[in-house]
């Protein structure tokens, strides 16, 4: 456990602005314990780390919304398929503690995998994610992945205790199943979304972006636009739901992009909309060279629905 100042590692010498770093569950409820015996409302920032400005919104919304904040960072191999970019995802652990401490965060935990799944990765308890969220879209394209997710994301609820957890509309799908989890286990935590950042081009923030050359972060910011353009599409009832996702996929292909989905969902559940449903999400994920890049927008359909 160490207090991240560059003013000593005491505790005693520690300043308002001074990040506490902890690894051990034990650690933490030290100081958590404490805030809650003094009635302060904990926010809970899960990440994987190499932090950009998408995580350092979540930690202002937390800020807005709680006294104190505790940011994970753990890269948490339940949710990476076979043949996923675990082992080359960033790690940047300096610069994200730099990052933190700019943003006045109260408490990084970086539990390493002993902590979060002390049995064994092979003997641990995993969760099945709800298929009804889970198994399209993403949970089809990346099977196991929000099993994963929930997995890890329950152990940090378990361990960390917040009142509140914020998670970026990015990922708009593990939105959704998180909260569901948050229901379906009872957990009394207020899932806190926060709306996706993005970098002039309209390309969504993301860890993920590191891996483009400058050529294909060209084209991946066609991703934003060609959703953006559907959006409007649909607020408008313009054509078949079906035609404009194939007209979007083609785009994409033009630019570059290889399609793993585009569609048109319910907001609340991802269901497939019917007639009456106005309140829309667009979802795509596309590869871009080896890279692959997710986003979404919501749409607020007001004209005459075609189906
Ligand atoms: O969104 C992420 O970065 C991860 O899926 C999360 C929620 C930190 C769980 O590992």
């Amino acid at each position: 456990m160490s207090w991240l100042s560059g003013k000593g590692d005491s505790p005693a010498g520690n300043t308002s602005t001074d990040m506490l770093r902890v690894e051990l569950p034990e650690q933490l409820e030290a100081v958590t314990g404490q805030w809650r015996q003094e009635g302060l409302k904990i926010a809970l920032v899960p990440t994987m780390g190499n932090l950009h400005e998408g995580h350092l919104a979540l930690v202002e919304a937390a800020q807005n919304e709680a006294d104190r904040v505790v940011c994970s960072l753990y890269v948490n191999p339940t949710q990476f398929g076979e043949d996923e970019d675990f082992e080359r995802y960033p790690r940047t652990l300096e610069a994200d503690i730099t990052l933190l401490q700019e943003a006045e965060c109260d408490v990084l935990f970086t539990p390493d995998s002993r902590v979060v799944y002390p049995n064994g990765l092979d003997n641990a308890v995993h969760l099945v994610a709800s298929p009804d969220l889970a198994a399209s879209l993403e949970g089809a394209n990346r099977p196991g992945h929000f099993d994963g997710v929930v997995s890890v994301v329950a152990r940090l609820f378990n361990m960390v205790k917040p009142d509140i957890a914020v998670f970026g509309e990015k990922d708009y799908q593990q939105l959704l199943v998180i909260r569901r989890l948050v229901e379906d286990l009872g957990y009394r935590i207020r899932i806190l979304p926060v709306p996706t950042v993005r970098e002039p081009s309209g390309l969504a923030m993301s860890s993920r972006n590191n891996y483009l050359e400058p050529l294909q972060r060209e084209a991946a910011s066609h991703l934003q636009t060609v959703l953006q353009e559907t959006a409007s599409r649909v607020k408008g009832g313009q054509a078949e739901m079906k035609k404009l996702e194939l007209e979007a996929e083609i785009k994409l292909e033009q630019h570059g992009l290889r399609v793993d989905y585009f569609a048109v969902r319910c907001s609340e559940d991802l269901a497939i909309p019917q007639k009456g449903d106005r309140h829309l999400r667009i979802l795509a994920a596309v590869w871009c060279g080896n890279t692959r890049l997710i986003d979404n927008v919501f749409v607020k359909r007001v004209g005459i629905c075609k189906i």
